[in-house]
């Protein structure tokens, strides 16, 4: 099943193309790794077809579903505190008491590099299962270099070892280890001078991310991490406005970031700075449905400034268990009230975008890398509506399918 030159016809499909959903039939023509033709049905000659393969008639074609905020490599799970918050106990009270992120640090700290790539690799196949294409993996259960160095290693591999593209991202400024209890500034300067030149000597991180909240780190401190990211070339994020307005938003966009994340309580002089760094809200309704949040994010005063949205899983043990991006399209129009078509371009332009990746990933058109997913539905909107697996009919990685059956000679 290795890319072959030959051309291949998707026919009479309907196509959401990152933006918007064409109103006639297309046609899909790849040849090798590209997309080479995308056109109205009509408008594909009978000898251009007849130079095609076909690979299968009708269905929905998406680009390749893009997750650009995962938390995905993690040791054991949080079940217990699941209980604990269904009895009232609160998020940051669990934090408090030595659990939630510092629990998975204890498990992750105490798991091989291999142990990591084993226990992590059925989540990243189910986001695979469900069309994603392009995946951002942060690390920040590790807190010390090595585990962090670990961690980034084994998201790294599974990259290497699915069929998926794994971004990776250090969020060494995730929680305050043990070993720093009333000393955060020292671990600040650890991130600063010794974590961070070594994962990026390592070569091993696409990204910073930061957590900058009550119950995690201050904007001061953020700022310190974002200076030293800076300094090493690497693109900044940041998880803000989560829990507390601490205007972690504009600070991030003080330094070009390429998304803010979460945003329940984003006002609007961080919506303003957001929209003006040309920023990415990446929401994370996972997060707030797990924590049972009441305080919507701004998604009109974003809307108005042009922020693009994106819509990601969050997918980690503590907050949003949660391993289906496309549960995230329905529970970002029901709780948020996106539109079906803004959460679709949540998970796929708007989410490449969040990555970098804005002209690699996300969209189809002609030219660009073959990656998009063939589903058997008739409207797009359906992937938003239902909450349902095995939707996948095809998924097709660099001209490559990788899941599903190649169904040549099946007629339209
Ligand atoms: O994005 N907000 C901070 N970090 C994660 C939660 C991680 C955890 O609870 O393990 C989040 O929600
Ligand atoms: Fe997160």
């Amino acid at each position: 099943m290795g890319a072959s030159a030959a051309r291949k016809l998707w026919d009479r499909v309907t196509v959401f193309d990152g933006s918007r959903t064409w109103p006639e039939a297309m046609a899909l023509v790849t040849g090798g790794e590209r997309i080479e033709r995308l056109v109205r049905v009509a408008e594909l000659g009978p000898d251009e077809r007849a130079s095609c393969e076909l690979m299968a008639g009708g269905g929905v074609i998406t680009p390749g579903l893009v997750d650009c905020h995962t938390h995905l490599v993690f040791a054991g799970q949080r079940a217990a505190e699941f209980e604990q918050r269904l009895k009232g106990v609160s998020y940051a009270a669990i934090a408090a008491a030595g659990g939630g992120i510092l629990s998975t640090v204890r498990a992750t700290r105490a798991a091989s590099e291999d142990e990591l790539v084993e226990q992590t690799r059925p989540r990243l196949e189910a986001l695979i299962a469900d069309g994603v294409t392009t995946v951002e993996i942060k690390s920040g259960y590790g807190l010390s270099q090595n585990d962090e160095l670990k961690m980034l290693r084994a998201a790294r591999r599974l990259g290497a070892e699915l069929p998926v593209r794994v971004l990776t991202t250090f969020l060494g400024a995730h929680a305050l280890p043990p070993e720093f209890v009333g000393r955060p500034d020292a671990y600040i300067d650890e991130i600063c001078k010794r974590m961070l030149p070594a994962v990026a000597e390592a070569g091993l991180a696409d990204a910073v991310d930061v957590f900058c909240e009550h119950i995690a780190f201050t904007p001061a401190q953020c700022e310190r991490v974002f200076e030293a990211a800076t300094r090493l070339g690497l693109p900044v994020k940041i998880h803000a406005e989560q829990l507390s307005n601490q205007h972690g938003s504009a600070l991030a966009a003080r330094f070009g970031a390429l998304s803010a994340d979460h945003l329940e309580w984003l006002d609007e002089a961080g919506v303003a700075a957001m929209a003006e760094a040309g920023m990415v809200a990446t929401l994370l309704p996972g997060a707030f449905l797990t924590l049972k949040e009441t305080r919507l994010p701004p998604i009109q005063a974003l809307r108005d400034a042009g922020v693009p949205m994106a819509v990601a899983s969050d997918g980690n043990p503590g907050s949003s268990p949660m391993f289906q991006l496309t549960l995230m399209l329905n529970l970002a129009c029901t709780l948020f009230g996106l539109t079906p078509t803004e959460a679709l371009q949540g998970i796929t332009r708007n989410a490449a975008r969040a990555l970098g990746l804005q002209g690699q990933a996300g969209e189809l058109a002609e030219g660009r890398q073959a990656d998009f997913c063939l589903w058997r539905i008739e409207n797009p909107v359906e992937l938003a509506y239902a909450v349902q697996s095995g939707r996948l009919r095809q998924r097709v990685v660099a001209g490559r399918i990788t899941h599903g059956a190649p169904e040549s000679g099946v007629s339209p």
